[in-house]
């Protein structure tokens, strides 16, 4: 498996397009072009289009909302506290997973130039929950700790680390049927389940919020986190999904059981995880309708693993997430943006 840190052998062959590997590939992976995964390419192109940061962001409304005592019940504020305190530390967590398990073996340098854009993109949405933190004047070492603290928070995080942690032996290399089945379900736990489905309560929460006037500088920046977060998730699935076409042998009938059965520990983690978060309904929120809603996104993630669903909910409760999350739709959201990032830098050569 070629890594990139190899000698240079002079002279050697130029490579062909054909010769590019998902994984386990020896086809230089230093050379961009030729590119064969266009599919990489574009996703990257489009992360680099949706560029923001969190400081754009005006945050004066949720300011006085948050300090003025009857802004927000009880029940809204603990639930506000937790969703941030499980994504304070959960984009940590997604940005090493991409750069100490992902990037190294993954061998193509099309998905590597995607890697590098969403780590960006995983570091701007750390940056997000520092700047909603300041702004509010929150207890930041409650926040930061919460993934320590909150017993349900720390279930699924260390149900994901579990997995990220099976790669982080030095060693680790993929080639055996074994390694690259651990690579795959660390691929799972990441990219479909931490991304694809326990981003997504988190996202209802504070949409139904912003929806209700309520914190709109977050419920705007979480706008932005969903935008880049569908991206990171169609990444995945595309991987995934090319990996297994690549390599048919590692998918067999009981790996698609394994998969399944993943899918289905991590969605009862999220059913525990929004009973914690709002144990009375709210917003025209519940924890049943959160059920249903994870249930419908469930059975989504698996239909794109090209798995049975798990529950045959076909119904969304939230009709409305569904048109948060298309992006042809969402450029009219995002239109109010009033900085322009094609114009350069901000130099002065004089
Ligand atoms: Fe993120
Ligand atoms: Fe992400």
């Amino acid at each position: 498996m070629s890594t990139g840190l190899e000698e240079i052998v002079a002279g050697a062959a130029r490579i062909e397009a054909d010769a590019k590997r998902m994984i386990n590939g020896r086809a230089d992976v230093n050379q961009l072009l030729p590119l064969k995964y266009r599919w990489a390419w574009d996703k990257y192109l489009a992360g680099c289009a949706n560029h923001w940061m969190p400081t754009e962001v005006a945050m004066q409304a949720d300011i006085a909302l948050w300090k003025s005592p009857t802004g927000l019940t009880a029940d809204e504020r603990t639930m506000l506290k937790r969703n941030l305190g499980f994504f304070a530390t959960a984009e940590s967590l997604v940005a090493n997973n991409i750069v100490l398990a992902v990037y190294r073996n993954l061998t193509n340098p099309e998905c590597r130039q995607y890697l590098l854009r969403q780590a960006f993109e995983e570091a701007v949405h750390t940056h997000t929950f520092q700047y909603v933190c300041e702004s509010l004047g929150l207890d930041e070492s409650e926040l930061f700790n919460m993934y320590r603290e909150v017993p349900s928070i720390t279930d699924k995080d260390a149900w994901a680390l579990e997995h990220t942690r099976a790669l982080s032996d030095p060693d680790f290399r993929t080639g055996t049927p074994e390694a690259d089945r651990a690579f795959l379900r660390d691929l799972v736990a990441f990219y479909v389940v931490f991304e694809g489905m326990w981003f997504y309560t988190g996202f209802v929460q504070i949409l139904s919020l912003g929806r209700r006037n309520k914190m709109v500088g977050i419920a705007e920046q979480y706008q932005y986190i969903l935008r880049d977060e569908s991206i990171h998730l169609n990444f995945g699935i595309d991987v995934i999904t090319m990996i297994r076409h690549e390599n048919p042998h590692l998918w067999t009938p009981e790996f698609a059981a394994e998969i399944r059965a993943m899918l289905l520990e991590a969605c009862e983690l999220e059913v525990a995880y929004a009973r914690d978060t709002m144990p009375r309904g709210m917003l025209g929120l519940s924890v049943e309708l959160c059920e249903q809603y994870l249930h419908f996104i469930t059975d989504r993630r698996a239909e794109q693993l090209g798995l049975a669903p798990l529950f045959g909910e076909t119904e969304n409760p939230f009709p409305w997430m569904s048109e948060a999350m298309d992006l042809k739709k969402e450029k009219n959201f995002f239109e109010t943006r009033v900085i322009e990032y094609q114009t350069g830098g901000g130099l002065d050569w004089d």
